[in-house]
């Protein structure tokens, strides 16, 4: 199947029923585990699923009644998508107006789990899977409109998360810095974003030494720097926008201090920030958020050739301090310094905001559940650990004391890219980034290294790129006076 990159096609259709029409198929009910009679059969876990033919009913389960939380309802929805596909069940409908829906959010979290569980990369499979994508109609009889308003919404997330999923699924010889520049000018035009791209040439010229050697390696494609900006929808022109940065290597080979066969595996996926951050402004814009908003992706790709940065080499940064490379794998901080100096010398803001698959640290420090919250402002940074909990992208935050800084102390340069022991590696790339931050700047980093990819399916994302960022971010703006 060929299709256009910047849609996403759906592999569900759901739709509502109009106010007269009456649903003539079988009826999801969603209960928890402890409902008596035949409900409680449903089973005990999240996502149990019993379909009661003769009385055209299909019972999900939502486990213990008292730990039906929203993600619990964006789990079910998964669920019930994985049920529907493989049982081949055509149509289905849900009565939004539903209490065990209530508050609103948990109604919007099932409909984001039905669309996201639905994401399959298929774009280069020959032979994709024939079975016909269900229907699921959702009845609201009194609060028609906003039930469609809450359709349209999740809608608009969960395309703008599976997005981001598909392009961080394409591998290195589909999207590099060069093709990925040219996706985002597709998409710039599509959404009304103003755009403005530098290719290696303008980055040397204006001295973002650090970024351009990143690049240097790869024949295929030099780095780039890509600017995404929506205007936002308040009237007051001086409002600051929020500056959303990315790391978007795509592909991190290592370099000279070249990974292992196990460790290079799944190193496409160095791009997942960027990829958050594009589709989190695209999703913004759609949703006409109030605040102005700059995605800025530092775009490169990290390999081998007499052209590439070595170890030992000092290379001078954007911001004028030098760095001297003790790991060429320590490359994302390297484009990131550059990528942050140019937004804080080019645009005011009221945050600045990055994501990175930064390290391997993060993951053994927090596993796959909790991204890593490192910042300069504990307004921002508890506001982001709000909006985690919220959206159950949740984020734990590490510690930026000036002490770690002697890890990265250089006898030649201004700092080291990296220390030359195992110690505290996400916390030493957050005060490598924290160099350069202007004071006035109120700053995070997060480092997604353990939730932007997944190997094994989850409840609503398959295996691979789950888009982690981007409900995250979305809630942020939103909820920014
Ligand atoms: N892209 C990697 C981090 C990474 C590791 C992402 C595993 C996803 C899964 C990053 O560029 C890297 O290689 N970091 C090094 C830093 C070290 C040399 C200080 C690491 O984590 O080993
Ligand atoms: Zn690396
Ligand atoms: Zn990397």
């Amino acid at each position: 199947m060929k299709y256009n990159y910047l849609e996403i096609p759906k592999k569900v259709h759901l739709k509502l029923l109009g106010i007269d029409q009456k649903p003539s198929c079988v009826q999801a009910i969603f209960q928890p585990a402890s409902e008596p009679s035949e409900f409680g059969k449903a089973g005990k876990s999240v996502g149990d699923i019993l379909f009661l033919e003769k009385q055209n009913l299909l019972l999900v389960s939502l486990g213990p009644a008292k730990k039906i939380s929203a993600d619990v309802l964006r789990q079910a929805g998964g669920s019930l998508i994985r049920w529907l596909t493989t049982n081949r069940m055509s149509e289905i409908v849900i009565d939004a107006e539903d209490p065990i829906f209530q508050p609103s959010t948990k109604f919007s979290a099932l409909l984001e789990g039905i669309f996201l569980a639905s994401y399959r990369f298929e774009r280069h499979k020959k032979s994709t899977d024939t079975t016909p994508n269900p229907v699921v109609w959702i009845q609201a009889k009194t609060h028609h409109i906003e039930v469609q308003a809450t359709v349209r919404r999740a809608e608009i997330i969960t395309d703008a998360i599976n997005l981001a999923r598909d392009w961080a699924h394409e591998p290195a010889n589909v999207i590099n810095p060069v093709t990925l520049a040219e996706r985002s000018i597709q998409l710039a035009e599509k959404y009304n974003l103003e755009w403005k791209i530098l290719d290696e040439k303008e980055l040397e010229a204006i001295g973002a030494g650090a970024i351009v050697s990143v690049g240097k390696g790869s024949h295929q494609s030099p780095a780039r720097l890509i600017i995404l900006k929506y205007a936002g929808k308040k009237t007051d022109q001086e409002e600051k926008p929020v500056v959303l940065v990315g790391k978007g290597l795509t592909f991190d080979t290592g370099g000279y201090s070249l990974k292992d066969t196990a460790n290079i595996q799944g190193m496409k996926y160095d791009k997942c920030g960027a990829m958050a951050v594009i589709a989190t402004i695209i999703a913004a814009a759609q949703l006409e958020i109030p605040i102005p908003i700059i995605a800025v992706i530092g775009a490169a790709e990290n390999m081998i050739s007499s052209y590439a940065y070595r170890p030992d080499d000092i290379l001078t940064t954007l911001a004028g301090k030098t760095v001297e490379i003790v790991s060429t794998d320590a490359e994302g901080r390297l484009v990131l310094a550059d990528t942050l100096t140019y937004v804080q010398q080019n645009f005011p803001a009221r945050a600045v905001i990055d994501l990175a698959t930064l390290t391997g640290g993060v993951v053994v420090a927090l596993g796959r559940v909790r991204a890593g919250l490192l910042s300069n402002s504990d307004r921002l940074a508890n506001e982001l650990l709000e909006s985690g909990e919220r959206t159950h992208e949740r984020l734990w935050r590490l510690p930026l004391d000036e002490e770690y800084f002697q890890l990265i102390i250089s006898e030649d340069g201004d700092m080291k890219n990296s220390s030359t022991v195992r110690e505290a590696h996400p916390i030493v790339g957050g005060i490598f980034l924290s160099q350069f931050i202007d004071e006035t700047t109120a700053w995070a980093h997060l480092d997604i290294a353990g939730v932007a990819d997944s190997p094994k399916e989850l409840p609503y994302s398959p295996k691979g790129a789950t888009g982690f960022g981007v409900r995250l971010l979305i809630d942020y703006l939103e909820n920014l006076e």
